[in-house]
């Protein structure tokens, strides 16, 4: 069966497939070793979530609403997930696409782990934008219950924000495996006991009639929204406010963040998104990864690769430098204290010691040091604290400032 699809849903099909890119580029970092000994990532827990979703693929493009959100036919979400996941293609990926992959994600573990520290481990709460299947709820929380001494953290909540399909597929992988539904549901290491709605039995999860799209506990929250409908994000907020099980506290410190999901949106749409977040936890710190034009030859060159795809980040055109995204938060989101900006050029120099780049050099060798050094400055970290919580303002401003930036605000 072929369907027919509008301009609109064909742009975000690919969207959504993103997300395979992102998992499929993750795959390679672990398979070249790039994340061994990575407490914050645990390789036998991606693993498992891919055996997973490779097990399940011709159930899950047999599953209708999917097949229709990635594909024009009952086998495209099977193709997409076969081509991202061949081990023989992703064996090819260039070596500096790893290291790009592997520093994109460090990067964000090291903030978050900042504010984590800042905060005592105390009322702390992260909301991931787009966080199609990344995996870092399970591994901070596998991460503190096998930490020495066994640290006990209060009063933490995460929540994952991703389109529907994404957070179907990701709750059909996180029911049906009981190591996963074990961290999920009954990970020892959090002060309040969990909960989670028992209208679905987690043993005995059946694909074909299986239909959530939510996972929530007091600690933790998947939940289906499209990040550009400013209805659906009102809907969010009220779900959070009714909710006697994950009781999010608005005033609480909240780390909001997105790796590359909010530069798919426009530059209006994740203008005003990020402003809803700012009304909405009045105490936050806003972090966006995003790729950057520098408006030269290799971001002509970035742009036109996306525009192949269909896909058009708006964000490359109107933010095209690190002092344009500064400026896109002062006068286009407001608010801000702090603003502190770095390429991930300048962080792969500067936040990683000399014995881990060595380890790097070791794992892949590099013989394109210059393109490197382009791909690299093309992205960059920015992040924004705003409110009045002196754990922000304060306490965590200190912390990350121990890190060098490249401008700061
Ligand atoms: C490149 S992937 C990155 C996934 C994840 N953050 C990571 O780094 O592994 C981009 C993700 O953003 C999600 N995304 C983009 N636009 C979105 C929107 N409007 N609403 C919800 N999710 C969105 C996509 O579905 C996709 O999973």
């Amino acid at each position: 069966m072929s369907l027919n699809f509008n301009p609109i849903e064909r742009r975000d099909k690919v969207i959504k497939s993103t997300d395979f890119d992102a998992l499929s580029s993750k795959l390679s970092c672990f398979n070249k070793n790039y994340f061994s000994n990575d407490p914050n990532n645990d390789s036998s827990l991606f693993k498992s979530y891919i055996d997973q979703l490779k097990i399940n693929l011709p159930l899950l493009a047999s599953n209708n609403s999917l097949f229709k959100s990635f594909g024009n036919s009952k086998f495209s979400i099977q193709r997409l997930l076969n081509s991202n996941l061949n081990e023989n293609l992703i064996k090819n990926k260039f070596p500096l696409i790893n290291r790009g992959t592997y520093i994109r994600t460090k990067l964000l573990d090291i903030l978050i782990q900042n504010f984590l520290i800042s905060n005592n481990y105390e009322n702390c709460q992260i909301i991931s934008l787009g966080a199609g299947s990344d995996l870092r709820f399970l591994n901070l929380i596998k991460n503190f219950s096998s930490s020495s001494p066994h640290k006990i953290i209060h009063n933490f909540k995460y929540i994952e924000l991703e389109f529907k399909e994404s957070t179907f597929i990701k709750s059909f992988i996180y029911l049906s495996n009981p190591t996963f539904r074990d961290l999920i549901f009954n990970s020892s290491n959090f002060d309040s006991s969990l909960q989670y709605n028992t209208n679905y039995n987690i043993n005995n999860i059946n694909l074909s009639t299986f239909n959530i799209d939510t996972i929530q506990t007091n600690n933790y929250l998947l939940y289906p929204i499209d990040l550009r409908d400013k209805n659906q994000f009102t809907q969010f907020i009220q779900y959070l406010k009714n909710s006697t099980t994950i009781k999010i506290n608005f005033n609480h410190p909240t780390l909001i963040f997105s790796e590359l999901s909010t530069c798919y949106m426009s530059s209006t749409d994740s203008n005003v998104l990020l402003q809803s977040f700012q009304s909405a936890f009045p105490n936050g710190i806003i972090s966006l990864y995003e790729p950057i034009s520098l408006n030269d030859r290799f971001g002509e060159m970035m742009s036109n690769n996306l525009l192949k795809r269909k896909i058009f980040i708006s964000t490359l055109n109107d933010y095209p430098t690190l002092l344009s995204q500064i400026d896109r938060f002062q006068s286009q989101i407001t608010h801000f204290n702090k603003i502190l900006s770095s390429d991930m050029l300048f962080i792969y120099n500067n936040w990683l010691t000399s014995n881990e780049k060595l380890r790097l050099s070791r794992l892949e060798f590099l013989d394109e040091l210059e393109e490197w050094n382009l791909l690299a400055s093309h992205y960059c970290l920015i992040v924004g604290t705003y409110g009045h919580s002196s754990l922000i303002n304060t306490d965590f401003i200190n912390q990350i400032q121990s890190l060098k930036w490249q401008i700061i605000h």
